[in-house]
């Protein structure tokens, strides 16, 4: 059997050099006159020890990493076909602390599948659950994604049964499934990896959607700022047109289910649902009013299922494990697995998929290894720009929904950005209210215009001008921004803003220049 090399083609690991080992490893395979298959993988998510490159031995797979292509010869010289020992070696992937912690449902094949090859995908596991779909009515697909405690991933957390079943309960003509891979928020990349590298989970997920709601179209719409999961994804759904995965009768069964991938222009507000569809329309991406949902009146006026890419990635294991496997994990009202992202200022950076109620410390000290400038961690803001920043008293809290409302902070797309004692909480404070101002689609006034006066009010305090009353502006504007937004960017711009506040009150005191001098 000819040696099968695993290069991960992920964006993030190309962004680490995954290409150049990519070619170093032909170069030197040619040179030997070696004939190997080298396979481009997704990321197993550990990006520290990306480019992280994998052969299949006689005893299983055997990495190494992080790889440079200059490593590249002595890895030859060492016999990595065969699973040699190198100072890059790392021994079996799942053995890697890191990888066998976590508890991977979602993002099980992703790192370990060839991401194009429909055969490894169905070895893996996948497309039982599109079986399983095909068989059942609408309302049993709905009940089992309802009774599985799946809740939306992509930042409300609104329980994705709920929403099906709106849509199902609907009549029309037609109806949609849109797929929301905007990722917008600062420090994720869960929905682009699994795009990257598994993406017919996503295409079985959106495919069972379709079923049970009565859908016959779907759109992933991505971010024009992923054009590899663009690439990925365009060829996905061609093979799986191809393969009868998708078309008149999905699986030889008489449902229908097509779908396209769609490239937004490169706007947060566009991650928005209402916005989203604006822009999938061709429209200006602007925030709509809400009624009608989308559920009732969404892309086109139809009836509408609009998913996170990691919500609908997370169906097929329902489907195909059942409602109460999946339940079995998490805590509370926070059912199942959540990949939580690990970024920012942190030794150990990358996906880690895991059931809810772990707490945050466990996270990003344990797992994260704590700050990669060795300083002690000040803040971790959990949830994106518009979510919270956490200080180290409260690192205790579970990763749950309610555990983290409970506290004035929000999950959202469970991306988590670390920063060490050097940060400066006002600085983040302005830089949230700065985003906002940038990226408001300027529909309602309390953000279009708040945001602006708030950057304004956050450089009088950084000046120190009157302090107290600039922090007694800028606590009434929060207000006015959080119960008068239309959507959620005003409205939770507020987080950042008053938990920076809250938690570091020092850092929005400036000690006067007289002071610090003397
Ligand atoms: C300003 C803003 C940006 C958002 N960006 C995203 C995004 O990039 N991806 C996403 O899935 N949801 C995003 N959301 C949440 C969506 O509006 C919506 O709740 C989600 O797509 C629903 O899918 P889910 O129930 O599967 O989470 C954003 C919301 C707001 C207010
Ligand atoms: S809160 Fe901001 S982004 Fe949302 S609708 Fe109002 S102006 Fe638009």
């Amino acid at each position: 059997m000819i040696p099968r090399i695993y290069i991960p083609g992920d964006s993030g690991a190309l962004a680490l050099g995954a290409e150049k080992v990519a070619k170093a490893v032909r170069a030197e395979l040619a040179e030997r006159g070696i004939e190997a298959k080298i396979v481009r993988n997704g990321s197993r998510g550990a990006y520290f020890l990306e480019p992280m490159v994998e052969v299949a031995t006689a005893t299983g797979r055997v990495a190494y990493g992080p790889v440079k292509p200059s490593d590249v010869k002595s890895l030859f010289d060492c016999g990595f076909l065969t699973g040699g020992h190198h100072k890059r070696w790392l021994g079996a992937p799942d053995k890697i602390p890191f990888l066998a912690r976590q508890t991977r449902l979602t993002f099980a094949r992703c790192g370990v599948t060839d991401p194009l090859s429909l055969d490894h995908y169905k070895a893996h596991g996948g497309l039982n659950g599109l079986q399983n779909a095909v068989a059942m009515t609408p309302s049993d697909i709905v009940k089992q994604v309802t009774e599985s405690g799946l809740r939306g991933r992509g930042g409300a957390g609104f329980p994705t049964g709920i929403k099906w079943k709106t849509v199902l309960d609907t009549s029309a003509d037609r109806k949609y499934i849109v797929c929301n891979a905007d990722e917008g928020d600062s420090g994720t990349f869960a929905d682009r990896m699994i795009m990257e590298g598994d993406p017919f989970v996503l295409i079985e997920g959106m495919a069972i959607a379709g079923i049970a709601t009565g859908a016959t179209k779907g759109f992933i719409y991505i971010r024009s700022e992923y054009p590899h999961a663009v690439a990925v994804m365009q060829k996905a759904v061609e093979i799986a047109r191809r393969a009868g995965v998708l078309g008149v009768n999905v699986l030889g069964s008489p449902n229908s289910f097509d779908m396209e991938v769609r490239v937004g222009a490169g706007a947060y507000v566009c991650g928005e649902e209402t916005a989203l569809l604006d822009s999938l329309e061709g429209k200006r991406g602007q925030v709509r009013a809400k009624p009608p949902l989308p559920a009732h009146k969404g892309l086109f006026g139809k009836p509408t299922v609009i998913n996170n890419v990691i919500s609908l990635a997370s169906v097929p294991v329902i489907m195909d494990k059942g409602a109460a496997f999946y339940k079995d994990f998490g805590m509370g009202r926070s059912r199942g697995t959540i990949p939580i992202q690990i970024a920012g200022n942190v030794k150990y950076p990358g996906l880690y998929e895991a059931a809810f109620g772990m707490t945050l410390g466990e996270i990003v000290d344990d797992i994260g290894g704590g700050a990669a400038t060795g300083r002690p961690v000040k803040a971790v803001q959990v949830g994106g720009p518009l979510g919270a920043y956490f200080p180290r008293a409260l690192f205790d809290t579970p990763f749950d929904y309610e555990a983290f409302a409970a506290k004035d902070g929000l999950i959202g797309h469970a991306g988590i950005v670390v920063f060490d004692d050097s940060a400066d909480m006002l600085k983040q404070a302005r830089f949230a209210m700065e985003f906002c101002a940038i990226e408001s689609c300027g529909k309602c006034t309390p953000c279009r215009i708040g945001s602006t006066r708030g950057v304004e009010v956050l450089d009088r305090l950084a000046e120190n001008i009157e302090p107290e009353k600039q922090i007694a502006l800028v606590t009434d504007l929060c207000n006015t921004m959080k119960f008068g937004s239309l959507c959620a960017l005003g409205g939770f711009t507020p987080y950042p803003v008053m938990s920076a506040l809250n938690h570091f009150p020092d850092d929005f005191r400036p000690t006067p220049v007289a002071e610090a001098a003397e």
